[in-house]
């Protein structure tokens, strides 16, 4: 694969849905897809069809719903997963049947109870069976970041000969250290035959917080498709955020890496998943946190009051966020209260800010934050109003 450019291939609807709590209904799952359409995904995966009857009128629901994406559904390497899958995306305009099997020791010996080499045969016999009903089906070796190399290889080998159009090497459990993924990708490219006829693509679970650097190493190594969730939501401690992966590569150009996200709609979006599955985002998030552009210790205020980036390396607009918040609190300086009192329209001279300050921190250290009713109330006890 030459091209520089990174599919996004959205899996909140499936992987992302697995959360306990978070499972969606057909109409929310159809407004989620649309607004990732509009987000810019390249592919959407809209459920596992055979998992339940809600889940398969879904997964159709979807696939009248969106025009611009691939939409993906998910199957195991087994025959009426596969015909479900694919009946389920009869109406979708560009349909891709995602199927696989575990590669790793531990899934061969003790889920399957069976040998390498039956593996190989159930994953080639589940790619042709898929080709018999679309063009565009994604092979997926699970536990792909526990299967040794060289027989990971065989099986991709083996699958890519079979027809598989995108080959997904999952670190399932997270457990992969950055450079060993990358290495992992780095292998698979330089020791398959046939490679270039498929696309590398990355699936990275958080286990150890490395999901998404993990991806981004998968990318720099030859994967061309990162797989992803908004707010990073899925199994256990989630998948690779999307957000995340899609705004490193934007703040390192020299990476020469390019998605198709709408990066304006990447809070929009977040507000709008987390809202519709009950999964609140961590305030500490990247890129879409509450207090990601969020400013309260006294030294950042006053730097990010001269001049935004010494602690912003992202223009808030840039990710839908409308302004970075300059928050008071008992470790706030003069200048962020100068600020906010400006904000609020009164232009507080020196000698005011001294006075004012010291009353603003009694309040401060009995309260978590000032907010703007509170900074009135302190400047009218301090008899300060002149309005700007
Ligand atoms: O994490 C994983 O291995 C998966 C596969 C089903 C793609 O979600
Ligand atoms: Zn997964």
């Amino acid at each position: 694969m030459s091209s520089n450019r990174i599919y996004i291939f959205d899996t909140t609807l499936r992987d992302g849905e697995q959360v306990p709590g978070c499972k969606l209904n057909t109409e929310q799952k159809v407004i989620l897809a649309k607004q990732l359409e509009l987000l810019g995904v390249d592919i959407i995966e809209a459920g596992f069809p055979i998992s339940s009857p809600g889940d398969f009128e879904a997964v159709v629901a979807v696939c009248k719903a969106v025009n611009e994406p691939v939409v993906c559904g998910l199957s195991r390497a087994v025959e009426k997963d596969i015909e479900v899958a694919a009946q389920a995306l009869k109406y979708a305009k560009r349909p891709r049947i995602h199927t696989g099997i575990g590669t790793s020791d531990s899934h061969i010996l003790h889920k399957f109870k069976t040998t390498r080499e039956e593996i190989i045969r159930r994953a080639v016999a589940a790619v042709k069976y898929a080709k018999s009903f679309v063009e565009d089906v994604e092979f997926y070796a699970e536990d792909a970041g526990r299967t040794d190399n060289e027989y990971l290889a065989r099986v991709i080998e083996a699958v890519v000969a079979a027809g598989a159009t995108v080959l997904n090497i999952p670190d399932t459990t997270g457990y992969c250290l950055p450079e060993e993924y990358g290495a992992k990708i780095k292998y698979l490219q330089e020791n398959v035959k046939g490679i270039h006829k498929a696309t590398l693509s990355t699936h990275c679970h958080n286990d150890l917080g490395l999901a998404t650097a993990n991806s981004i190493a998968g990318a720099q190594n030859g994967a061309r498709q990162i797989e992803c969730t908004i707010n990073g939501i899925g199994e256990r401690a989630g998948n690779t955020s999307l957000e995340e992966v899609v705004m490193i590569l934007k703040q390192h150009p020299y990476l020469n890496l390019d998605t198709r996200i709408n990066t304006r709609l990447l809070n929009p979006t977040s507000l709008m998943v987390s809202e519709k599955m009950g999964m609140p985002v961590q305030p500490n998030k990247a890129i879409v946190g509450a207090n990601a552009f969020a400013h309260s210790s006294g030294i950042h205020q006053d730097g990010v009051i001269k001049e935004r980036n010494t602690y912003e390396i992202i223009d808030p607009e840039e990710v839908g966020v409308d302004q970075s918040r300059i928050v008071l609190t008992a470790r706030s300086g003069r200048a962020a209260l100068a600020f906010r009192a400006k904000e609020i329209g009164v232009n507080l001279t020196k000698e005011e800010l001294d006075v004012t300050y010291i009353r603003f921190l009694e309040w401060a250290d009995r309260k978590k934050e000032i907010n703007d009713d509170d900074l009135s109330e302190i400047l009218k006890e301090m008899q300060i109003g002149a309005m700007a």
